[in-house]
């Protein structure tokens, strides 16, 4: 198993109250455990969305994490999980639909409005505490940043059109000579370019808490979180990671349905890089008043991520390259960590190899799981077993693989993701 170690001096750290909103989520209770692991108090808000915790208190939220049922919205109960807290983690959030302008008013309401609801209690009930970190998303910056192959301008595009989509010209143009612009590593001083209501609402939860920090005097750090993956992600979001839905395919002996040429550019981090970055940020006063990307820097291609995880389920399955495409998906964008690396100290530690690995083996092993140990995935009777070598830290490891779930790997649900649309 990765551990997410942040190789701070913890537990020597005097013991702190820490607040986790979204604490029950993939990221929030990775944290907690990273947390608690470090001699602090954890208490988490969160609603306990029915989707994506369709049994309650999930099952891998750590039992020493005291967890408050409630809305972010609900005054009532930010009154009671306010008191007493020394730093908080802000994770609640919807994340996005898959489409741009799906569930409007849910982003806006529970990112933006879920922000406001908790600033104003720490307004109200005079709650000061010594850190305030958000999680805030690579989703704002739209397209990421780029500089011609022709004449070598900076280039911060706009998303390609569909009329361009439509005749399979994936690449992003120079909009001065037309000349195909290449990917660079995007920086915080990229302007934002919003494309959905998720980002929007993201960046409202940004900039709201960044306010609030200058204002009040708070320190606050907005984390803009890139492409996270890892164990405990639910296929159940409406908006899944493409590393766990290819995964599941795979498990299925299906090829990952692949968009446009396979080369779109993306920044794949372990959540326990997240963890890390996300303790630094907490221990670093140098990041006070600061947005700083996490994510792992290293650009990987949608193919290679299909493909990194058919090695590692031990499938000779090659990914099918669609030619589809969706509207309004970005082509290339990958972090720039020279922020993070100066004021976090923080360095990506878990490879792509590893890290998907991971994620291969833990849905291979949720597989051949009783019931009661899952938390997300209703139980199917044993039909089949397979033996697949998964290669993690160096160490080969047979996995045994039961039944595959139904409604996680049916071929709708497969499918479903994303919507898509082929070229003409
Ligand atoms: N996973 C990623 O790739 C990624 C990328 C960029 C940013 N982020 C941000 O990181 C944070 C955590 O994401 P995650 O992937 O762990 O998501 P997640 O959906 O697994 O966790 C979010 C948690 O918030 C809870 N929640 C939702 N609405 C709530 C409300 N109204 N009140 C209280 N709790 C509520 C949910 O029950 C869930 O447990 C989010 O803010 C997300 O926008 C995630
Ligand atoms: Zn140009």
């Amino acid at each position: 198993m990765i551990q997410p170690g942040n190789g701070s001096k913890y537990p020597s750290h005097p013991s702190k109250q820490i607040l986790i909103t979204g604490g029950a989520g993939f990221i929030g209770s990775h944290l907690a455990d990273a947390l608690l692991a470090s001699g602090h108090r954890v208490r988490v808000l969160d609603s306990l969305l029915p989707p994506l915790h369709p049994n309650g208190r999930p099952e891998y939220l750590s039992g020493a994490a005291e967890l408050v049922r409630g809305d972010i919205r609900d005054p009532k109960r930010l009154r009671e999980v306010l008191p007493g807290v020394d730093i908080i983690f802000h994770l609640a959030a919807t994340n996005g639909a898959g489409q741009p302008m799906d569930a409007i008013s849910r982003s806006m309401s529970v990112n933006a409005q879920g922000t406001t609801a908790l600033l104003q209690a720490m307004l109200d009930f005079r709650v000061t505490p010594e850190k305030l970190i958000v999680a805030s998303s690579m989703s704002i910056y739209g397209e990421g940043q780029y500089v011609c192959s022709v004449c070598s301008r900076q280039a911060f595009p706009d998303i390609r059109a569909s009329a361009q989509l439509q005749l399979g010209r994936w690449e992003v143009r120079c909009a001065d000579c037309g000349g195909v612009l290449m990917p660079r590593p995007t920086h915080e001083a990229k302007p934002s370019a919003i494309h959905s209501i998720h980002a929007l609402s993201k960046r409202d939860q940004e900039d709201l808490c960044l306010l609030y920090g200058r204002t009040s005097g708070v320190p606050v750090t907005a984390l803009r979180l890139f492409n996270v993956y890892g164990t405990r992600q639910t296929l159940s979001s409406p908006n899944p990671s493409v590393a766990a839905l290819f995964a599941a395919r795979l498990i299925r002996d299906q090829a990952p349905l692949v968009l446009e040429d396979g080369a779109q550019i993306r920044d794949l981090v372990s959540v326990h890089d997240v963890v890390r970055a996300s303790l630094l940020a907490m221990e670093r006063s140098e990041s006070d008043g600061q947005v700083i990307n996490v994510g792992c820097g290293i650009p990987i291609t949608i193919r290679r991520i299909a493909q990194i995880l058919a090695a590692a389920l031990g499938k000779k399955i090659e990914p099918v390259i669609t030619q589809r495409f969706r509207a309004g998906d970005i082509r290339h964008c990958y972090a720039d960590q020279t922020k993070a690396r100066r004021l976090l100290r923080y360095e990506p530690r878990v490879s792509h190899d590893q890290g998907l690995c991971e994620l291969a083996e833990w849905l291979l092993q949720r597989q051949s799981e009783p019931q009661a140990s899952r938390d997300r995935v209703p139980k199917t009777p044993q039909l089949q077993t397979r033996v697949t070598a998964c290669s993690t830290n160096g160490n080969l490891m047979q996995a045994r693989l039961g039944r595959l779930d139904e409604r996680w790997l049916s071929e709708d649900y497969a499918q479903s993701w994303p919507p898509e649309t082929s070229v003409q």
